[in-house]
């Protein structure tokens, strides 16, 4: 929203559509738009809001809102506010109709977009129809925007503020969501909204902003249904607060996402849930309903670090390629700072204060999902030796299928990339509620898992864009394993471990750059094999995890069918697919497991099979029985598994890009899923 800061429709759709392609990567079947038609460059300000959507990539969604001749492109508007939005379907096969924005009606009165999930829409939406509104999507979204409409249609008195409607609405809303409303009858208007779902708001200032935090101002109103009773909310009582003074010459930005915005502003809202925010006449207000015991009274504006350098592809073909090619400096950030080389001392500032709690407990529980939970399985091993406490891996949605008893003196880890996740966010909640101590890491700072966790790390990968996940696995892991380091610091018994793990961790970003110089090498082996149909990936030990993780990256981004195999149960059934055409990818590194391995080997060979083997550099003796090998560096046991993912990374990313996939946005998967 720009408030008196002159700017044509050719400017506002660009920022639009550019700020939905930093966003592509989160979901990506549709895109849509909403802008003031041209009545708006008239001084009476009754315009119309004119709805494009298009069903496919942003980029068709860009071409589309050239075609509309209707529009004066170079319509300079001096105030105007416009929403957009990429969709990933949940309700309803992705096509123009189902996308965002929803409209409540065909002359667009009220135009919302949407992320997250609306559970109770089918009561909602037989209780409109009842009442007479018609729905023209599948969407559980379209209920919200038919809503307010109904509010606004029944509303009991003509001054009701825009802010107020969406109160009513939100109020009557079960499940997660972040949305954004626009509409006919508040020009020059925003209001957004959430729960559950992220939302910050950027704002820029043609003059030096004038304040740091945003006061949040209470409404007294009682939560009910408000089809049975309307509760009349004393209208406004404190008045709105402005960042600047009068409001003018500032631009307001709300985004899922603060890639999105980077570009214009660094100063940055993170919304909690329920909390509303306004923009009327220039000026922002967040309210809320009534204030809770401890709850924060303001919303601090926050300055974001993040350079838009960070999320562009620069001279690579794909984010994914170079997120994988940034690995040396993304663990090195992780550790920076964290780890002192000549003390050996660990310190996670987020954990510092709990480590006692932490050391009473009775067991670790480490969830997560997709790459996440196998940043856990990885590092599981090495958590239990240097913790010496037992530690549980879990995917989310399983254990919360599973109403996995929790109690109080358990310490639950919930690792999340985005830190958005809603199965993660929900098992953290579950765990909450039976009082365990909760601890995030994630990549995302300000995300719903940071804030609602009692404590936590940040990993420090900076932005991630590739839906495949690739360097904040590598950063994830090495935190799991600094956190180890951290708890074993006084176990006298455990220091020579420490001390060659810290070794290591030291020579880590050097090593990442030899593996990742094997490039070539692994895009030769690509090449033969991009057509096949299936990829085994069989490891045991400390690198079963990467097997999991490889054979997931290329499923998600070739389509192939991809599996990881824990090579000690290759002979309970695995070995039946094994014959000299079923490509597999054994993974053989000189450590505990280095002799059961080469059983392993052995019994694939004895199969006709031809292994393409990841291990140590020279090594003849398994050399010799291999197709191909990719040799690696050798590092300690517990990081080996940082160096052997990498090239099953660059590895998925090669057979993609062959078999002719778009690597960065595979069909059907979104960047982080916020819906169950
Ligand atoms: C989605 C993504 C995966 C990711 C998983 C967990 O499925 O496609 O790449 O590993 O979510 O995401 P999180 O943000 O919680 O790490």
């Amino acid at each position: 929203l720009n408030y008196c800061v002159p700017r044509t429709r050719k400017e506002i759709f660009e920022l639009l559509v550019k700020g939905l392609m930093r966003l592509e990567y989160r979901g990506y079947d549709s895109a849509g738009i909403a802008v003031d038609g041209d009545k708006n460059t008239t001084k009476d300000n009754n315009q119309d809001i004119v709805l494009i959507k298009k069903k496919g990539k942003v980029k068709a969604l860009d071409e589309e809102l050239y075609k509309k001749d209707c529009m004066n492109l170079e319509a300079v508007l001096g105030t105007h506010f416009g929403i957009a939005h990429t969709r990933w379907a949940t309700h309803g096969e992705p096509n123009a109709i189902n996308s965002h924005p929803h409209r409540s009606d065909k002359n667009n009165e009220f135009v919302v977009i949407h992320n997250g999930i609306i559970t109770n829409y089918k009561e909602l939406k037989k209780y409109l129809n009842s009442k007479g509104y018609e729905f023209e999507s599948e969407t559980d979204t379209e209920v919200i925007p038919k809503l307010i409409k109904y509010v606004y249609d029944n509303r009991e008195r003509d001054d009701l503020s825009f802010s107020t409607l969406v109160e009513r609405v939100i109020q009557q809303l079960e499940g997660a969501f972040a949305l954004v409303f626009k509409s006919r009858y508040f020009p020059g208007e925003a209001v957004a909204t959430r729960r559950g779902s992220p939302l910050l708001i950027g704002v820029r200032s043609q003059h030096e902003l004038s304040a740091e935090h945003i006061p949040i101002q209470y409404n007294i109103l009682v939560k009910s249904i408000y089809w049975i009773k309307i509760h009349n909310r004393p209208e406004d009582s404190s008045t709105a607060v402005s960042v600047t003074g009068d409001g003018k010459g500032m631009e307001y930005y709300f985004a899922s996402d603060a890639s999105a915005i980077i570009e214009h502003t660094n100063k940055v809202i993170y919304l909690e849930d329920d909390d509303i925010a306004a923009v009327v006449s220039g000026k922002l207000s967040i309210h809320r309903l009534n204030r809770q015991a401890g709850e924060d009274p303001v919303r601090a504006i926050q300055t974001l670090q993040m350079e838009l350098q960070e999320i562009m592809k620069g001279n690579f073909e794909a984010f994914m390629q170079k997120e994988i090619f940034e690995q040396p400096e993304s663990v090195f950030n992780t550790m920076r700072g964290r780890i002192c080389f000549e003390t050996n001392k660990v310190v996670l500032g987020g954990l510092k204060d709990h480590l006692k709690e932490i050391k009473r407990c009775r067991r670790l529980i480490v969830i997560g999902c997709g790459t996440s939970f196998h940043a856990a399985v990885a590092t599981r091993q090495i958590l239990e030796e240097l913790t010496e406490l037992p530690v549980m891996v879990e995917l989310a949605s399983d254990f919360l299928d599973r109403n996995t008893p929790v109690f109080r003196d358990d310490v639950c880890f919930y690792i999340s990339q985005s830190g958005e996740t809603a199965d993660t966010l929900m098992a953290l909640r579950y765990c909450k509620e039976r009082g365990a101590l909760t601890v995030g890491v994630t990549n995302t700072v300000g995300s719903s898992i940071c804030r609602e966790t009692d404590c936590g790390v940040h990993i420090n990968a900076g932005p991630e864009i590739g839906v495949a996940s690739t360097k904040a696995y590598t950063s994830q892991f090495v935190s799991l394993i600094m956190f180890g380091l951290m708890m074993s610091e006084d176990r006298i018994s455990l220091q020579g471990r420490r001390l060659e793990i810290i070794n290591g961790l030291r020579t880590l970003p050097d090593m990442i750059k030899k593996v990742l110089a094997l490039d070539k090498n692994i895009k030769s082996i690509a090449d033969e094999l991009y057509e096949q149909k299936s990829l085994l990936v069989m490891g045991r030990g400390f690198n079963y995890a990467t097997c999991l993780e490889g054979a997931l990256k290329i499923k998600e981004i070739t389509y192939m069918h991809s599996e990881g195999i824990l090579a000690g149960e290759l002979k309970h059934g695995p070995l039946a697919l094994i014959d000299k055409d079923m490509p597999v990818i054994m993974i053989i590194m000189r450590d505990a497991c280095y002799t059961k391995c080469q059983n392993a080997l052995q019994q694939v060979t004895a199969r006709s099979g031809r292994p393409i083997i990841l291990c140590c550099q020279d090594d003849p003796e398994v050399s010799k029985n291999a197709y191909k090998t990719i040799g690696l560096p050798q590092t300690v046991d517990c990081l080996q598994g940082i160096l052997s993912v990498i090239p099953l990374q660059l590895m998925s990313f090669h057979l993609a890009v062959l078999r002719g996939f778009d690597v960065d946005c595979p069909r059907n998967l979104a960047k982080s899923v916020t819906v169950e």
